[in-house]
């Protein structure tokens, strides 16, 4: 598939590693791609432009921005983002204007009608990417909310392609649940973890 990033930092380049390694084409979108020409040795393959040339070229978009900047950039090119299924990625943290809502609802809701916004990866910490399978063998999960069937099934694939385990949370507004782990998810990483941001959430059944 081809799929633009939206940022260059570190859950960009992490997630191109590893799509780019299962043959995905990658596209970054930056505001300043003169500026990150590191990119292209760090990630051979990899293409870099503008934010709109990258979602022009892509079928699917993710996110990888500040929250901050999200709203105002699903507002600027909702055109673009509608035609496309949008995975957001990004952490509201306390910035939510009330906790009855899920920062990629927000998304959503600014992109408009038709969009296909589906969060993931929320709660992924960026160093543990290339580490699907943790030190005691388990599988890591992406926990993932939406409510567009045809893009969990993608979500789902590109999960999978990581060597992740897909965890198909329910409809979008479960995103409300996983935007609250993550705080508490830093929590017991620096209680359990030392810190070392290299711990994650793992749903177990019997
Ligand atoms: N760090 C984690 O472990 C982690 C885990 C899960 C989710 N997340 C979420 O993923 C997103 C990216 O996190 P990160 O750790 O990769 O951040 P990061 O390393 O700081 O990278 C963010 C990228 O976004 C772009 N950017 C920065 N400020 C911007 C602005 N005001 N408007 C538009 N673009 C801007 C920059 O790319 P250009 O300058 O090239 O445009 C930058 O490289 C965040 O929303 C974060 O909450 C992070």
């Amino acid at each position: 598939m081809h799929i633009a990033i939206i940022g260059t930092g570190r859950m960009a380049r992490g997630l191109a590693r590893g799509w780019l390694h299962a043959g995905h084409t990658i596209t970054f979108g930056s505001r300043a791609p003169d500026q990150r020409q590191d990119l292209l040795a760090e990630l051979p393959g990899a293409e870099l432009t503008d934010t709109v040339a990258a979602m022009e070229r892509a079928e699917i978009v993710l996110l990888a921005i500040p929250f901050e900047a999200v709203k105002n950039f699903a507002l600027a090119h909702a055109d673009l983002l509608r035609e496309r299924l949008v995975i957001d990625i990004t952490n509201p943290f306390d910035k939510l204007p009330d906790n009855r809502i899920a920062g990629a609802e927000i998304t959503a809701t600014a992109i408009g009608d038709g969009a296909r916004v589906i969060a993931a990866f929320k709660d992924n910490f960026w160093k543990t990417l290339d580490s699907p399978v943790s030190s005691t063998g388990l599988i890591r999960d992406v926990h993932f909310a939406g409510d567009d069937a045809e893009g969990k099934a993608v979500v789902t694939q590109l999960v999978e392609d990581l060597g992740f385990r897909p965890v198909d949370c329910g409809p979008l507004r479960n995103a409300r649940v996983l935007d609250a782990m993550v705080p508490l998810m830093l929590e017991l990483d620096q209680r359990y973890g030392g810190g070392a941001a290299e711990s994650s959430w793992k749903f177990l059944t019997s």
